[in-house]
């Protein structure tokens, strides 16, 4: 419980725009989840910065939100400061030479139509992931290149801008992310701008790039329900994708309340209406004790479960 002075001091700084027991499901890509405590969207840097220092002497936790679509929020919501940078302030966006500068609320799609429009190659992969550049690079989004490999954000982030949660502001090179696979050692800190190193690519072959993308995630993905996209990472080493080992134990199409392992692609849970981050979480374990069964492969979650 947020104390009334608190209540107060927030009300004050944001001039009445936090919202307190926001829902969850309104700003997640599930349309699931809890109520967010208190819901911020910081107009500026000096907003966030006086938003963390009434947070940290309250001792209340802070928890950064991006477009909230690779995210499972738990059904008793989120304690403390919920903070969205999806403000003008955060969303600017500059190319210069061959770098691109984009603030942490900038969508990947934007990202992506401005390196093109600028000549600039490397970003394609970023094309139809329904992110930001801060949860981008909260979780090094990243995808299969189309050529047997992968390509994430580690490969093209050259520094990011981060407000600790001391109010500090810091550039971060990106030899001291942390970057890992769909992960970066953030230690809490706050992504508020990433700047991307490219290279110069003609505008045609960007375009022919993207749409092969584009129709293979149409062909292949279950886009038109509610889901966090794919919901276990793919276990690597030589073993099969996560999806084909889901299929193979003949779970798509399992159910657990209004939860269900889409018929389409069997990494992809979607929410066919009512479905609860409860109903989610036990289809979960269903499918790890399953594929644990028939192939000895434990699934990590790729998508982040909030609260941990
Ligand atoms: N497969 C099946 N059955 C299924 C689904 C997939 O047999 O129901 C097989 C496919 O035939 C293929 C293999 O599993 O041989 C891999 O499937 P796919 O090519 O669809 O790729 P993925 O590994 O499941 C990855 C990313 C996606 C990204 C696509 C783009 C991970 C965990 N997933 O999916 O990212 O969009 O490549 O090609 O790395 C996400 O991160 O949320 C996400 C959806």
């Amino acid at each position: 419980m947020i104390a009334t002075t608190v209540h107060q001091e927030l009300v004050e700084l944001t001039g009445g725009r936090v919202r307190f027991d926001e829902p969850m499901r309104l700003h997640t890509s599930f349309h699931i989840g809890g109520p967010a405590e208190a819901w911020v969207e910081p107009q500026g840097l000096e907003e966030l910065r006086a938003l963390l220092a009434v947070a940290a002497s309250a001792e209340m936790p802070v928890t950064p939100i991006g477009a909230g679509a690779n995210l499972l929020v738990r059904d008793g919501g989120i304690p403390g400061l919920v903070v969205s940078l999806n403000t003008p302030a955060f969303r600017r966006l500059l190319v210069d030479g061959e770098t691109l500068t984009a603030g942490a609320g900038v969508g990947l799609d934007r990202v992506v139509a401005a390196a093109r429009e600028a000549g600039l190659g490397g970003c394609e992969f970023l094309a139809g992931i329904p992110g930001k550049v801060g949860g981008a690079v909260r979780m090094n989004a990243g995808t299969r290149d189309g050529q047997g490999g992968f390509r994430a954000m580690s490969d093209v982030v050259a520094r990011v801008t981060v407000v600790r949660r001391d109010g500090t502001v810091a550039a971060t090179p990106a030899a001291e992310i942390g970057f890992e696979y769909r992960r970066a050692a953030l230690n809490g800190d706050l992504v508020v701008e990433a700047v991307l190193q490219l290279a110069p690519r003609p505008p045609e072959e960007i375009g022919q790039r993207v749409t092969a993308l584009m129709a293979y995630k149409r062909a292949t993905q279950d886009l038109t329900a509610p889901s966090a996209g794919c919901i276990f990472k793919n276990p690597g080493g030589g073993r099969p994708a996560a999806g084909r080992l889901i299929d193979q134990a003949g779970l798509k199409g399992m159910r657990v309340g209004d939860a269900i392992i889409s018929p389409r692609h069997a990494n992809f849970i979607v929410n066919l209406g009512e479905a609860t981050a409860g109903d989610v979480l036990a289809l979960i374990s269903a499918v790890q004790y399953k594929v644990m069964q028939e192939h000895g492969v434990f699934l990590e979650l790729e998508v982040q479960v909030m609260p941990q």
